[in-house]
């Protein structure tokens, strides 16, 4: 299957990749739903929702400030740099993530759309103006008297229309579509796939699971992306 994958690569000129939080588990980030995934330890509804913001706007920072932490000290991996080597090889190349660690950019990969938005960014909950300042333990305010809230999408929220607008037309384009990381249960992300798929793209998966994209795939690699990517990559 490793030998398809590498052959369908050469031959194509568009390649479009989505990732999730599992390509950055080796970088030693807690997965979502993982054995050890963060919703098996805190409630999304408590933690990722404007509504949480709203009831308790510091223990929410708090939430990410620890996040962020984690983040900081965190490496791109090698399958990070990985798609790093593969971006270069097309003129078409776009990375779609549901990530908000910024890995991908840190590794160097250009191309990347952030579906759910960027943790190292924040804006004030009120009017919307990018804060800038020190991300303190103590939730910020802004001068307008809001609080400052980290730069993701939480459930329930639309995510950026211009960047989903475009992780859409460029699946619909690609020829390979890899899913690497991801267990293809939260939507909109979990549908680019099958757009690819519906405009005759070759869509392969990269995760040591079965997800709920398994059965819509047309072939796919059970390991790690550290163990698989490269291997992918490697030989030009
Ligand atoms: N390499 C590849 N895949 C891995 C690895 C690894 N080393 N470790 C875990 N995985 C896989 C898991 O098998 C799982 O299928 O990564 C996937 C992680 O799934 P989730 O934890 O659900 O993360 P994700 O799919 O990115 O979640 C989507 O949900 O909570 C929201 O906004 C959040 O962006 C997130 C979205």
């Amino acid at each position: 299957m490793m030998e398809e994958v590498r052959k369908r690569l050469k031959e194509a000129k568009k390649v479009v990749v989505l990732t999730g939080a599992g390509i950055s588990q080796e970088s030693g980030i807690p997965t979502f739903r993982g054995r050890d995934g963060l919703w098996k330890n805190y409630k999304p509804e408590e933690l990722a929702t404007p509504e949480a913001f709203r009831r308790n706007p510091q223990l929410v920072w708090e939430w990410y400030n620890w996040r962020r932490e984690i983040i900081r000290k965190a490496e791109p991996n090698p399958a990070h740099l990985a798609l790093v080597e593969l971006e270069k090889r097309y003129p078409f190349f776009y990375l779609i993530t549901q990530n908000v660690d910024g890995l991908h950019q840190r590794a160097g990969n250009k191309n990347v759309l952030e579906l759910h938005g960027n943790i190292w960014r924040n804006f004030c909950f009120e009017c919307g103006k990018e804060y800038r300042g020190e991300i303190t333990p103590q939730v910020p305010r802004c001068e307008c008297g809001g609080y400052i809230r980290p730069g993701v999408v939480w459930f329930g929220e639309p995510l950026p229309a211009d960047v989903l607008r475009k992780a859409w037309e460029v699946s619909a384009q690609a020829e390979v579509f890899l899913v690497i990381g991801t267990s293809g249960v939260v939507q909109p992300a979990a549908s680019l796939p099958l757009v690819a798929k519906e405009h005759g793209a070759w869509v392969v998966e990269i995760n040591p699971q079965e997800t709920a994209l398994t059965p819509w795939v047309d072939a796919s690699l059970r390991g790690t992306a550290c163990q698989l990517l490269p291997e992918i990559v490697k030989g030009g």
